[in-house]
């Protein structure tokens, strides 16, 4: 069952369509906009990440090999503090953490109270990319990798990170990242279940929008999206290398190769992340942990396709005007067996672009 809301956004209304569950049953797929690289992180968010075990035990693992006797930059400290704490608890010498937001800053602080974090912490509020630290860190923790893997500006930040912040040999935790990406049919990712927003996803969309000064076409997240609905394998289509080459900006294509019959109209994307080189990584769509995963329009309505056919797909990111956050564009080429060829194409910007321009965006902002 669904139901309509209105938002007020910067003085008009904002319909949005709404499951009126008010609380779906765990691993229930539920859709929300993307948050993470928006102000929008609050108490559920953090909790969800300090309690991500998937998540945090690959983390500690690669700050206990790493920070003993060290001086660590955390940059995104969060509201928890966490990875500053954690590199404190395994030896580091020294650690600057840096968080963006003032409220969770304000509220890392308290954590400073714990014994010997006051002395070997030094929080500073801003974006990374505004402060200045000292002295230069030999590893940094930068857990400011999104669900699409690229879109926190992980790349723009540790480029910045490793001209101003860092030594020159430092490491980076996470050490690699990569968005993969998957024909399928948005529907289809719902099992059966309502297609729209989830209650509680509500009050993010209005941040978001507030934030922008008016709504626009959000990235949608799918959490426990249904795999029935995956058309074929995933492929690489974005790839941050954090100790390697980091380019600012990317473009990949990629074949995707369809292995049963069924219907697709766009992509479901999600992170593979490893946060040491030979560790074991944590990938999105296997394992139950707080990233979920993005679906991305192509087609205007379900396209039928047979084992065989094949979706050629370029994505490509770009700076947004921020100089930070970047821009997605997705080109694709459906190559079927019964219908022949058919493009299309959908632009995902970090911010604005348009409002209600897919249909499938129609559907929840009715
Ligand atoms: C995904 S959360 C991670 C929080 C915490 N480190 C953890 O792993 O649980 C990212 C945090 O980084 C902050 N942030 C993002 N980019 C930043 C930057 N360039 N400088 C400082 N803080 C940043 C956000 O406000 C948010 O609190």
């Amino acid at each position: 069952m669904t139901t309509s809301v209105d938002l007020m956004v910067a003085g008009s209304t904002v319909r949005v369509l709404v499951d009126s569950a008010p609380a779906p049953a765990p691993g229930v797929p539920t859709l929300g906009p993307s948050i993470g690289e928006y102000p929008c992180y609050d108490t559920v968010s953090y909790a969800r990440m300090t309690d991500d075990e998937e998540r945090n035990r690959r983390f500690r693992a690669a700050l206990a090999r790493l920070t003993a006797g060290r001086v660590v930059l955390d940059i995104g400290t969060g509201a928890d503090l966490l990875w500053a704490r954690e590199s404190l608890r395994h030896g580091a010498r020294q650690v600057v953490a840096l968080e963006a937001m003032a409220e969770s800053y304000r509220r890392a602080g308290t954590w400073l109270a714990d014994p010997g974090a006051g002395e070997r912490i030094t929080l500073l509020h801003g974006n990374s990319t505004d402060l200045d630290i000292t002295p230069k860190a030999d590893v940094c923790v930068a857990e400011i990798i999104g669900s699409l893997a690229g879109a926190e500006g992980a790349a723009a930040v540790l480029t910045d990170a490793r001209r101003r912040h860092l030594t020159p040999y430092a490491t980076v935790v996470p050490h690699r990242c990569v968005t993969l990406a998957a024909p399928v049919a948005f529907r289809q990712l719902f099992a059966g279940g309502p297609v729209a927003f989830a209650a509680d996803s509500l009050g993010y969309l209005k941040t978001i929008f507030d934030w922008h000064g008016a709504p626009f076409d959000v990235r949608l997240r799918v959490t426990h999206p249904s795999r029935d609905a995956l058309l074929g394998e995933g492929q690489v289509v974005e790839v941050l290398d954090l100790n390697g080459h980091l380019p600012l900006e990317q473009r990949r294509s990629v074949r995707l190769t369809i292995d049963r019959p069924g219907v697709m109209d766009g992509v479901l994307t999600w992170l593979r992340l490893w946060c040491l080189p030979d560790g074991e990584p944590l990938d999105a769509l296997r394992v139950a942990s707080n990233w979920a995963s993005i679906y991305f329009p192509l087609f205007d309505s379900e396209q039928p396709v047979e084992a065989g056919d094949m979706l050629d797909l370029t994505v490509t990111s770009t700076l947004s005007e921020d100089g930070v956050h970047p821009d997605y564009h997705l080109d694709a080429v459906l190559r079927t067996a019964i219908a022949g060829t058919r493009t299309a194409s959908h632009s995902s910007p970090y911010r604005g672009g348009g409002f209600r321009h897919h249909p499938v965006h129609r559907h929840l902002f009715p």
